[in-house]
């Protein structure tokens, strides 16, 4: 009783004396503070503590081997005796669980927590602060909770192996940025990594893969590495990260994956799938078509599976994946036919949804909730399932406007297996473009989202799949960027890109001197290239404040410009810029201009690219500089889903022509299919158009499809061009059934 007084009457002093503090929430000083996620509430007092060093006395609330190794690599931190420390703990019932007061006065730290979590997050940001703002620590008093209670990082350990001792690695990471979830996707076509003792051959068999391709999925013929690869984890090793991650307050989700992405597991119990045949572990990568069959011998193995799986993982969900099972296996069993009939399902989603209900009803009667990717919608969502939004947010709205608990984490924000730079020097990933900015920016709660079903976003996620990152250095490289940007989306209730970058800076240092493989674009520029509006094209770059641009041009030098204005391109050739700021500088950035005749006519189009894919705008498509031959993200290729790209351009005034060539991105991989044809239509009033040529058998070799056609003598002041979308994509192929992508980039006229 008596010490509940002396906590509140302190808390109450203080609060007043922050009432009179300057507060910095948006001031420059925030950035200074060093710490991330920024603190929601920071009252700066006027003048430095005389606080020259932390002597921390931690009790066993929280994990001393944790704060031991933090610490260590900390100057200015000693674990001391409870007599000399400086920092005082205090227990205050009132704060959220996941809350903390820090305030740092003349000579002493007082830390006020409801729970041991409170207390991590209020240790770890008093380290940052020593970390990133050094001594004299300021008086000032942070209160803080996060804007979102479920912060998540996922990890594909399926597709390639990491080891326990990476697994703590990314918990440590996590921790730093107080992240509370970790969603561990153990089980895939490629590799079932969980060991489950009723079934050894999963150990034996499904955790293995005969071999791997190699390089992109997209580069044809595909090749294999011929070597033998797989692992799993044992209970015991499972236990030891279940209690490292309890340890840091993180919670583990496993992710056990049905009724698809189930080749390994049918690759030691052929009898859990559709078809009498011996299956085989994937050894490349996409959707197959093997998945689990909805009979009793499924279901007890599954059964069993989560009985194993629930001693092993004390927290609430658990996650029953749900995505991308296609029903060809289904349509063609007489058994899942007879199935539909029986249980009166509507057809095979209605089938996947009985699937995914019947396993829900298992795993809540033994206490569990479970987790679905938003495919669990399809057919009926099952009672009581968490949805994970990642095809976009829409799943994600449906499912809480059915008042179903939400993680958003939509591919074009939450995919660290994206590229996060334009630039030709990456490292070979899936596709897309998934910068800093955009992580940063993101926002989980959709705006059209009704504002009585928010409450059902719990937060959001960051997913790395690990079909092209091998070794930890690549997850590394991947998520410890990107994942710093998303911990202050989750986290924080004001955001503001400049002012991140400079705490973003020193913690990249931070993590590069410990080793840590970092990507670091943020000088990388990424033109705005401005065309189709009937004028010379120009260019310009969104670049954070105090950043300087540099543009070397071979003729006329190099000249620094610090106004931001756009840059008219007069001359073909090479255009090479650079960032820079202070002695920091950017990679140079090397644009090939092509001032071809379309490069000054306007464009109009008929259907809009998809907005995730829609470059700079329908001029990209004539600004005089070619996609990239590797990747179709970034800021050239449009992305068109199921539609078809119809162009009409405007020359002003009638034109000789001789030549249009056309580019586009072939990668069957990702549904992105070269067009059915072209057909090439003129006209001099933009009213009547004349056929004047159709081009079909559009066919490449390679990623790259280019078709020219030459004429002779055309004159005309408008040019249309109709390039016709693939359309469904064929059986046996990866998304068969569904519209195909078609990518276009540049079209080239002479
Ligand atoms: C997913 O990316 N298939 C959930």
């Amino acid at each position: 009783m008596y010490k509940r007084y002396i906590i509140l009457f302190s808390f109450f002093m203080s609060s007043i004396f922050a009432i009179m503090a300057q507060s910095i929430d948006n001031n420059e000083d925030l950035i200074n503070l060093g710490i991330i996620p920024a603190p929601n509430n920071i009252f700066l007092k006027n003048e430095n503590s005389d606080i020259n060093t932390v002597n921390i006395f931690i009790n066993n609330e929280v994990d001393i081997n944790f704060f031991q190794q933090l610490f260590k690599e900390t100057k200015g931190i000693t674990l001391v005796k409870k007599e000399s420390s400086n920092v005082h703990l205090l227990h205050f019932a009132e704060l959220e669980k996941e809350g903390y007061r820090l305030d740092i006065q003349q000579n002493k730290i007082e830390i006020s927590t409801s729970s041991p979590t409170g207390l991590q997050y209020a240790l770890v940001s008093l380290t940052q602060l020593v970390q990133h703002h050094g001594f004299p620590l300021p008086q000032v008093i942070i209160e803080d909770s996060p804007k979102f209670a479920y912060r998540g990082m996922h990890l594909d350990v399926a597709r390639h192996f990491f080891k326990v001792s990476d697994v703590k690695k990314y918990l440590d990471y996590m921790a730093y940025y107080k992240f509370n979830n970790f969603h561990w996707h153990l089980t895939d076509d490629q590799g079932w990594r969980i060991e489950i003792k009723k079934y050894p051959k999963l150990q034996e068999v499904a955790a293995y893969r005969k071999e791997t391709l190699i390089g992109h999925y997209n580069d044809q013929p595909h090749q294999y590495d011929g070597q033998r690869y797989g692992a799993f984890y044992t209970q015991d090793e499972i236990q030891e990260i279940v209690a490292y991650a309890a340890a840091r307050n993180i919670n583990v989700i496993p992710e056990i994956e049905m009724p698809g992405h189930a080749q390994a597991a049918l690759s030691a119990y052929p009898e859990l799938g559709c078809e009498n045949k011996q299956y085989e572990a994937a050894t490349k990568w996409g959707i197959f078509e093997d998945v689990f069959c909805p009979n009793e011998v499924t279901f007890k193995f599954l059964e069993d599976v989560i009985d194993e799986v629930v001693t092993l993982f004390p927290g609430k969900y658990i996650h029953v994946g749900g995505d991308e099972c296609p029903k060809e296996a289904w349509k063609k069993s007489a058994f899942c036919q007879e199935l539909i009939k029986k249980e009166n399902l509507k057809d095979e989603h209605g089938l996947q949804s009985y699937f995914i209900q019947r396993m829900e009803k298992y795993i809540n009667a033994k206490g569990k909730q479970i987790i679905g990717w938003d495919e669990i919608l399809e057919g009926g969502l099952a009672p009581n399932a968490t949805v994970m939004s990642w095809r976009g947010i829409q799943g994600g709205m449906e499912a809480a406007r059915q008042n179903h608990d939400v993680i958003m984490t939509p591919g074009t924000h939450c995919y660290f297996d994206h590229y996060q730079s334009d630039s030709a020097d990456e490292p070979i990933a899936i596709g897309g473009l998934t910068t800093l900015e955009k992580v940063y920016g993101w926002e989980p709660i959709p705006e059209t989202l009704e504002l009585e079903k928010r409450i059902y976003i719990l937060g959001g996620q960051s997913n790395l799949w690990s079909e092209y990152v091998k070794e930890y250095a690549g997850v590394e490289y991947m998520v410890y960027a990107r994942g710093i940007a998303m911990a202050e989306a989750l986290w924080s209730r004001q955001k503001d890109f400049s002012k991140f970058l400079n705490r973003y800076e020193n913690h990249n240092d931070y993590w590069k001197n410990r080793g840590a493989n970092m990507a670091f674009h943020v000088y990388d520029l990424i033109p705005k290239i401005k065309a189709g509006e009937g004028k010379p094209i120009s260019v310009s770059f969104d670049m954070p404040q105090n950043y300087t641009l540099n543009y070397f041009h071979k003729d006329r030098g190099s000249i620094i410009l610090f106004q931001k204005d756009p840059i008219v391109i007069k001359t073909s050739g090479n255009h090479t810029f650079r960032a820079t700021k202070g002695n920091k500088e950017g990679r140079p950035l090397k644009i090939d201009f092509d001032l071809h005749k379309g490069t000054t006519a306007s464009i109009q189009l008929k259907n809009n690219p998809a907005k995730q894919y829609s470059g700079n705008g329908s001029g990209s498509i004539i600004n005089g500089v070619k996609g990239n031959d590797n990747k179709y993200g970034g800021s050239e290729w449009l992305g068109f889903a199921g539609s078809d790209c119809i162009a009409t351009l405007d020359f002003g005034n009638i034109t000789e022509l001789n030549e249009i060539t056309f580019r586009f991105f072939k990668g069957e991989g990702q549904w992105i299919y070269l067009p059915k044809n072209i057909e090439i239509l003129t006209s001099n009033d933009g009213i009547d158009f004349k056929s004047i040529h159709k081009i079909s058998d559009i066919s490449t070799k390679t990623k790259i499809a280019t078709i020219s056609q030459s004429f002779k003598n055309l004159q005309t002041r408008y040019l249309k061009f109709s390039i016709a979308n693939y359309g469904e994509i064929p059986t046996g192929k990866q998304g068969a059934g569904h519209k195909a992508w078609l990518f276009v980039d540049e079209v080239v006229i002479r």
